[in-house]
């Protein structure tokens, strides 16, 4: 399998403060899969998207992309990981104020070997005629375009998308839904997306819900639904 997670746990805090927040977690991710991951706030999903992308270390048990576990990679190897193979999408953009669209998401690029063409992202981003702006002069859900951008840029083989439309209204989450659903079909990447919206869940290869620590769910769509036609 293309992503394996093993036994996973993690604690933080130590003696009577400590909480164990994942108690050993197993799942498998397929290439190009679209798996969503739900539960309730404080259950754990960004712990686990941070340990997915070597951002945080798991206590004990094991993750390996493509055959290669992440507590072997070497610190130097572990941030090539980071930055070639792994795209992250958050909740808050966090462009970089003072550069505008295109050179946001021209540092994706520059991070990446096999970088996409910018103007034909642009394109599909849907923001060809504000390439030139600053972040500060763009609405929320094209901040969030740009975000995508410079994640996907540089065609990394795992999108890691944490809460991507918390701060957006309707029709902008189902555009940015959109977004990444074409990128994901298009372009092939393995996309982890967390949720709190449990009508979101429906446009995943695989959906997988935790709760208190533990996987309550894990199951593959049968059917999955685009996002034009969800609704919620
Ligand atoms: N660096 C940290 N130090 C101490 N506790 C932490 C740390 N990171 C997370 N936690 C705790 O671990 C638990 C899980 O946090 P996490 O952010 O993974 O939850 P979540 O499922 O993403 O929640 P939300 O939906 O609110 O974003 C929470 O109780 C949180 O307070
Ligand atoms: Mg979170």
């Amino acid at each position: 399998m293309f992503l394996e997670i093993k036994d996973i746990h993690k604690s933080f805090g130590t003696g009577e403060s400590r909480i164990e927040v994942l108690k050993g977690l197993d799942m498998e991710i397929g290439k190009g899969e679209f798996c969503v991951l739900l539960g309730p706030s404080g259950s754990g999903k960004s712990t686990l998207l941070n340990i997915i992308g070597g951002i945080e270390s798991a206590d004990e048990g094991s993750i390996s992309i493509e055959g290669e576990y992440l507590a072997d990679m070497t610190e130097k190897k572990l941030s090539q990981y980071r930055r070639k193979h792994l795209g992250y999408i958050f909740q808050m953009y966090n462009l970089i104020p003072n550069l505008t669209v295109r050179e946001n998401i021209e540092v994706g690029a520059y991070l990446s070997d096999h970088a996409l063409d910018v103007d034909e992202l642009l394109q599909i981003l849907g923001l060809t005629d504000h390439q030139k702006k600053l972040p500060n002069q763009l609405s929320g859900g094209q901040q969030q375009r740009t975000a995508i951008g410079r994640a996907i840029v540089k065609n990394p083989d795992i999108l890691l998308c944490d809460e991507p439309t918390g701060a957006l209204d309707y029709n902008t989450s189902k555009e940015i839904l959109k977004l990444i659903e074409t990128v994901n079909l298009k372009y092939g990447n393995t996309v982890v997306m967390v949720t709190h919206n449990d009508a979101i869940k429906d446009m995943a290869d695989r959906v997988v819900k935790l709760r208190d620590g533990m996987i309550r769910k894990n199951y593959l769509n049968e059917h999955k639904i685009p996002v034009v036609d969800l609704d919620w």
